[in-house]
């Protein structure tokens, strides 16, 4: 089941002095229930805008955007979604746990369950210590929590997250992960944006990168890693009576007696035979990849172009 389609998604914003900004020039994307999807862009990209488009808060110029098959314009449609803002606010002088119980209310949570899902979210982003305290008084990153927290009191289906590691440090960044994992083995589909690979490397199932408006690759984690093998790196013990049957690779470092070669993956099988045949120890073999980092940086690059 698809749980977010955007199809040919358009926005011009109009700018000072009758300047128009194409924000967003024709997005298509169809993310299914139970994938968590990371919408990688620089800044500026249009991230946000999409985001805002999935969640009713502007009115696209082209296209659609659906969340669960229903554009978000009623309340019925909302209480599937779970949705933090770039930077949000609340009313500041509640308490978290006040504002919490306050949104789950607006989502119908009522009695015992209202009680025990905001005290697990505060508890889950680690906030039960700060719950009586009014959110004027939290730091930046406390404040980003009570944003995740306030996604999570309502049970939805499908989490729209602009930036979740936004403001955080590793700490929380490590528990967003594993909450967003957590998500996505009780079924739900998470599309989050950020502009930080690493955050997407280790919870995506897919990844989308846009550019000036424009998705400009679409792919598994997966195949982008796969895609980027380079080749390897080799450690061997030079006790081999002819080191120079080596010579055609770059050597990366020798620190006697071992010494390590870059072996490009076409001639990987080359190399271990020259091993066996020449009675050579292998210490250890290592994958050398491109990361998602310089995949994205590529990306953007040939995008801006
Ligand atoms: N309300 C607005 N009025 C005019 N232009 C806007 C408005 N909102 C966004 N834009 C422009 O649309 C483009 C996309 O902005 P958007 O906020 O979607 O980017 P983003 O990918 O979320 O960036 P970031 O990583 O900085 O959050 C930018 O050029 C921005 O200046
Ligand atoms: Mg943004």
């Amino acid at each position: 089941m698809k749980a977010i389609e955007i199809s040919g998604l358009g926005k011009t914003y109009k700018g000072r002095k009758g300047t128009r900004i194409q924000a967003l020039k024709g997005l298509s994307l169809d993310i299914m229930q139970g994938e968590v999807f990371g919408f990688l862009g620089p800044n500026g990209a249009g991230k946000s805008t999409t985001i805002k488009a999935l969640m009713g808060l502007i009115r696209p110029t082209a296209g659609d955007a659906l969340i669960l098959g229903e554009r978000i314009t009623s309340c019925t449609a909302r209480r599937n979604v779970g949705y933090l803002p770039e930077n949000p606010s609340f009313y500041d002088y509640l308490t978290a746990e006040e504002y919490l119980t306050f949104v789950a209310k607006s989502f119908d949570v009522k009695g015992n369950l209202l009680e025990q899902r905001v005290a697990e979210s505060l508890k889950l982003m680690e906030l039960w210590e700060a719950r009586k305290r009014p959110i004027r008084s939290y730091s930046k990153g406390m404040v980003q929590r009570v944003g995740l927290a306030q996604v999570l009191v309502h049970a939805p289906e499908v989490f729209i997250l602009d930036e979740p590691m936004s403001g955080l440090d590793p700490l929380g960044r490590a528990l967003v992960k594993e909450i967003i994992l957590d998500l996505k083995k009780r079924g739900k589909c998470v599309f989050f944006s950020t502009h930080i690979t690493d955050d997407v490397e280790k919870v995506c199932d897919r990844v989308g990168v846009i550019v000036s408006g424009q998705l400009q690759a679409l792919d598994s984690v997966e195949n982008i890693l796969r895609s980027g093998l380079e080749g390897y790196c080799v450690q061997i013990r030079s006790g081999v009576k002819r080191l120079d049957v080596f010579d055609g690779f770059e050597v990366l470092r020798t620190h006697d007696p071992f010494v390590e070669y870059m072996v490009p993956a076409a001639r990987f099988n080359e190399f271990m035979a020259l091993v066996g045949h020449h009675s050579a120890e292998v210490m250890f073999v290592e994958t050398r990849r491109k990361d998602l980092e310089a995949f994205f940086l590529e990306i953007v690059e040939k995008g801006e172009a």
